[in-house]
């Protein structure tokens, strides 16, 4: 998984929060849903329970969705707060793999990038500037947490150096320690690309 240039304007496109998702003033939020896009606990069940029963029932005439891709849907009552878009995306289950290999170098890995990479792609595709994601797979689906951030951090500011839009990607973590390992992650990168710089 190879990364673009960081220059100082993308990281600048990036911020880390610790809140609830459906809370977030941006254009869209991602959901870490299910194959069948019909809700679930977590995230999932909090974007469901603000969004109201209308999102289930639109979801229901979708087919649902693979791991691995996204779906973009209407944001029902979080219109409200100004939510535009819901896109869901399936995050892998982590397979127990081994959680120090390099990264990209699992299946689950690719799966995870591919989340981000498509929901970054349908953020573009309808214009939206400002686009919150939550830590997909990290919960029930048992990624491990540093691991996801990584792959996160590392694939959202590759598509940034590249494109326009979204302007601007929130990553909104429930816990202070995730936010705490997204600030990590970022600042980790920082220095590694500075000094690769300096070379
Ligand atoms: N706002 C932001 N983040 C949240 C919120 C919220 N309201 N609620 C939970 N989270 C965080 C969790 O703390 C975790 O860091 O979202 C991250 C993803 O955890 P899960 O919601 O469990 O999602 P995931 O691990 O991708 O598992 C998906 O869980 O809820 C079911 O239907 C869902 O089957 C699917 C599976």
């Amino acid at each position: 998984m190879m990364s673009n240039a960081l220059s100082q304007d993308v990281v600048e496109r990036i911020a880390v929060v610790q809140g609830d998702i459906t809370q977030q003033q941006v254009d869209a939020i991602v959901n870490a849903a299910n194959e069948s896009l019909l809700g679930g606990g977590g995230v999932d069940g909090a974007i469901h329970r603000a969004a109201g029963p209308q999102l289930k029932q639109h979801n229901r005439t979708l087919g649902g969705c693979k791991t691995g891709l996204a779906r973009s849907t209407p944001a029902f009552d979080l219109e409200k707060r100004g939510i535009r878009r819901i896109i869901h995306t399936v995050g892998p289950v982590w397979s127990d793999g081994d959680e120090d290999a390099p990264l990209g170098s699992c299946r689950d890995d690719v799966l995870l990038a591919s989340c981000y990479h498509q929901c970054l792609e349908l953020s573009e595709a309808e214009g939206l500037a400002t686009v919150a994601f939550p830590a997909i797979s990290t919960g029930v689906y048992g990624f491990p947490k540093h691991r996801a951030a990584k792959i996160a951090i590392s694939h959202v500011l590759g598509w940034l150096a590249g494109h326009q839009l979204p302007q601007k990607v929130i990553f909104c973590c429930f816990s202070q320690e995730d936010a705490d390992i997204y600030r990590q992650a970022i600042d980790t990168r920082q220095k590694w690309m500075s000094s690769r710089r300096q070379r």
